[in-house]
This record gives C-alpha cells, structure tokens and sequence, in this order.
C-alpha cells in the first residue's frame, strides 16, 4: 500500500481535517547511484533522482496531487492549466481519479505524443492553441477570472507544496542534504519547491545544510541567464520551451540564497546527455530532463571539480513520454530476413 505524498508528508503540507487524503502512489521515487557519468567527471557520489517513476511518469503528480485535493476541498468541480504536456498529464490523471472535469490549454506541435496521448485517455478536454506555452497560461489566467474553475499551474500555491516533497525525499534518503543539486528550469515552478524543500527540512532540524541549487534552462528559452523574458523560445526539450516562466523569482531567490547558478545549456548538449544517461546509465528520460545533467557535464568539462561532493540530478520525467525525438535521434533498425544465418551475419559470429 502507498500512502502518497499528502499524507506521508502532510505535517509540512496544508492538510487539514476537510483535506481528502487522494493518492495515485505518487512519490517514493528511487535516488539511483550513477555509474558511468560518475567517473567519467570523477564524483562518486552522483546520484539520479527518477521522477519519471511518479504514477503519469513526471514529478508533476507530487504538486497536481496536493493542488487536485485542496480544489476538492473548497469544493471545486473543474480544473484547467496551460501545459507543455506533463502538468496537462497529470492534471487529467487525478481530475479522473476524484471525478473532477479537466481542461489543458497546450502549444499546438509542441506537446510530446505521450503526453497527449494520456491527457486525452484520462478524459480531459485538450485545447491546442497557435501560440505557446506563455500565451496558453495567460489565457488560462483570464479565464479562471472569469468561471468557477481552479487553475492548476504552478501560481496555485498548492502545486509547489506538494513538490516541494521531493527535497525531503533526497533528504531522507542520503541522510543529508547533498552539496549540489541539478535541475532542468522550463517555467521554475520545480526548482522553487525544491529550495524551499530544503530549507524547511533545515529549519526543522532534518538536516544541517543546504545544496547550491543549479538550474538549467535552454539555451533558445533562457528568459532568466538573459535576464529578459523570450518572445519566441525553441528547444528540441519541448518540456521546457517556456520564455517567460511564472516563478522567475523563486528561481533566482533559489539561485542566490544557495549560492548556486541558472544557466543555459544547448540543445545537442541536452541530446548528448539524453543519450549518455539512456545508452551509459540505463535512464530513459525525455529530453528536457536531461538538462540538468548536461549542465554538470559542461561544468565538470570545463574544469569544476566535483569528487568528494554529493551530487543529486533531477530526472523530471520519463523517456516513454516523447518517443518522436528518442527514435530521430537513435540509428534506426536493422531489417534481417528471418533466418538464424542472417542475425549471426549481423551480430558478428
Ligand atoms: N522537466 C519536465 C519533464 C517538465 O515537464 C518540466 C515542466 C520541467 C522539467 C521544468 O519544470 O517548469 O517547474 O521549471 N513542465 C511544465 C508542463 C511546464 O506544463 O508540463 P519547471
């Protein structure tokens, strides 16, 4: 049995006695020890933390889960979020769970098949728009104005409460906050939840220090590193194609009470890492995921020394979600008449 994250978690969280205790067994998500891109920047303390492994296959469920049972809680029928695919995965998921009528305003071209492929199966209205990510949230802002239905992006409050619950899980696990953690920033709503994680589990005594937060966005969406927001972003990482993400100032309070960075990391870094954590560490992610990781991998390059130190990456979700990138960007198959002669030919024997 899996309690969840609400109610494993809900002496930190706004829970109360009306606060329906739902759970789809979000959370509780392994901290993998890496192999390979350990020694390759010689840190061997590196670890992989795979929120693909959440019930819709994103760290989205740990904030969706908490914001989807306040809704209920005050009594709400219907939610809506603009999305680049997982927020509007996860939304439909619990909508579906506790019986609750779901909306997702998405960038039309820009969502990952898996993504919309579950939003669509868990019943919730898609609505593709011509426009991006930043403009679908600005309408699902006026709207939520204007009807009685709760919006659940990241401004709801409830939704970085609940993912502020991954900190405490790296926590628990190492025994200790690690000294760097690493993380993709596409809107900022994660690398937010995941400082004030920290800080609360420090200021209630569950640890005694704090990571430096590093967060990386696109190279071609990095409203922040420019200090300007991005009229037309692009990246191949769809996830995180945001140019005026809502919690800029979480991030770059995250960034200067840690004494971290936000950086910007290029596309075929990304796909490099992409690759390296699926064919090197047996991670299959998406591709905005990989971010993080690609940006330790250029810190290290460039001469950062990281042995001795606890290294956590944040693998945000799962590599099944976008299969139209994996397969354009992987040597194809072979085709072999079906002979045992002809698959020795092409294994070597
Ligand atoms: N990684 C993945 C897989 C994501 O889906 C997102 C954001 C991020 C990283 C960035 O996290 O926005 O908190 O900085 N996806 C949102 C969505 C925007 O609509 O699914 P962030």
């Amino acid at each position: 049995m899996r309690f969840g994250v609400v109610q494993k978690y809900r002496s930190f969280l706004p829970v109360n006695p009306g606060t329906p205790l739902i759970t789809l067994g979000e959370g509780d998500t392994p901290l993998v020890q890496s192999t390979r891109i350990a020694r390759e920047i010689g840190c061997d303390q590196l670890y992989f933390k795979l929120e693909g492994c959440n019930p819709t296959g994103s760290f989205k469920d740990r904030g969706m889960v908490m914001a989807v049972a306040k809704a209920i809680e005050e009594g709400s029928k219907a939610i809506i979020c603009a999305s680049t695919g997982n927020t509007s995965a996860s939304a439909a998921a619990y909508a579906a769970h506790c019986g609750l009528a779901a909306a997702v305003v998405v960038p039309s071209g820009y969502v990952a098949l898996g993504k919309l492929t579950q939003a669509l199966m868990h019943g919730a209205q898609v609505l593709a728009i011509e426009g991006n990510f930043d403009q679908a949230l600005q309408m699902v802002r006026t709207i939520v104005g204007r009807h009685p239905i709760t919006l659940v992006n990241s401004l709801n409050p409830y939704r970085l409460e609940g993912q502020k619950t991954a900190a405490f899980e790296v926590v628990d696990a190492l025994g200790a906050a690690p000294d760097y953690l690493f993380i993709p920033v596409g809107n900022a709503g994660n690398i937010t939840a995941y400082w004030r994680g920290f800080v609360e589990y420090r200021r209630t005594g569950k640890s005694d220090s704090l990571p430096r937060m590093m967060g990386f966005e696109a190279e071609g969406a990095a409203a922040i590193v420019r200090g300007k927001p991005v009229a037309q972003p692009t990246t191949i990482a769809t996830a995180i194609r945001i140019g005026n993400p809502a919690s800029w100032r979480g991030a770059e309070q995250a960034r200067e009470e840690s004494g971290g960075l936000i950086d910007a990391i290029a596309d075929d870094a990304i796909i490099e890492a992409y690759h390296l954590l699926a064919n090197g560490e047996g991670l299959f992610v998406e591709p905005a995921s990989a971010a993080g990781v690609a940006g330790l991998l250029k810190l290290a390059r460039r001469g950062q020394d990281f042995s001795g130190k606890t290294v956590v990456c944040v693998l945000t979700g799962s590599g099944l979600k976008d299969p139209d990138t994996a397969m354009k960007t992987v040597p194809g198959m072979v085709a072999v008449p079906a002979d045992v002669a002809s698959i020795e030919k092409e294994l070597g024997y």
